[in-house]
């Protein structure tokens, strides 16, 4: 594994700094100067599987507040394919909850591309009236879909590289390689925009 690695673009140190900031900066939108003791709401968090997985762990530990998790599952690249073949929700176990109304929502993914993603999981969400509804993505690739797509947060702009670790796969590897890197183009195979 280490040996497909091209180059490390955010290592294990630099992503845990950035989550904790993200972490307190949620902490303190959704709370306010009064402390989060005064938040007597919860928050429904709503991790895309599965890319987000490794952030969201690391993100909630941090995040002091009452919550809930719900799990959504959104396919886009199947097998090798490195550019999005269009995104879809797998209705299964993790669909989009039905029961939204009221509650503060918070939409989390690994990784704003093309931004089809968010943006069929909000129109969902939308349509199922949250208090509140906000977004947030551990990486934002450096192209004009992603730009034009507004997410609140957003922990590391990085250049349109495709890229793999802390939770980001390659036809379902690399996932639990705890830095943030390329892999060697000749494994990526002809699909790599390059
Ligand atoms: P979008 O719908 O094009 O914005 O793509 C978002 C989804 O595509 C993310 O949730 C990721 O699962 C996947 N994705 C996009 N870029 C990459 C990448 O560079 N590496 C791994 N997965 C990616
Ligand atoms: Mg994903």
């Amino acid at each position: 594994m280490q040996a497909d690695i091209e180059r490390i673009l955010l290592d294990r140190d630099t992503l845990a700094r950035r989550v904790h900031d993200m972490a307190r900066q949620i902490t303190a939108d959704l709370v306010g100067p009064a402390g989060h003791e005064n938040f007597r709401e919860e928050l429904t968090l709503i991790p895309i599987l599965t890319g987000s997985i490794i952030f969201v762990a690391d993100l909630i530990r941090h995040l002091p507040l009452r919550m809930r998790i719900r799990l959504i599952s959104v396919t886009s690249y199947p097998g090798s394919a490195t550019t999005s073949q269009g995104a879809a929700l797998e209705q299964s176990l993790c669909s989009i909850p039905s029961d939204l109304t009221g509650a503060h929502v918070l939409v989390l993914d690994d990784i704003l591309d093309s931004g089809q993603t968010l943006r069929l999981v909000c129109d969902q969400l939308r349509n199922r009236h949250p208090a509140s509804l906000r977004t947030c993505v551990l990486l934002r690739k450096d192209r004009p879909q992603a730009r034009a797509f507004p997410v609140d947060y957003v922990g590391f702009d990085i250049p349109d590289d495709f890229v793999v670790g802390y939770g980001l796969d390659f036809d379902g590897y690399y996932r639990n390689l705890p830095d943030i890197v390329t892999l060697r183009p000749h494994l990526l195979g002809q699909a790599h925009k390059g």
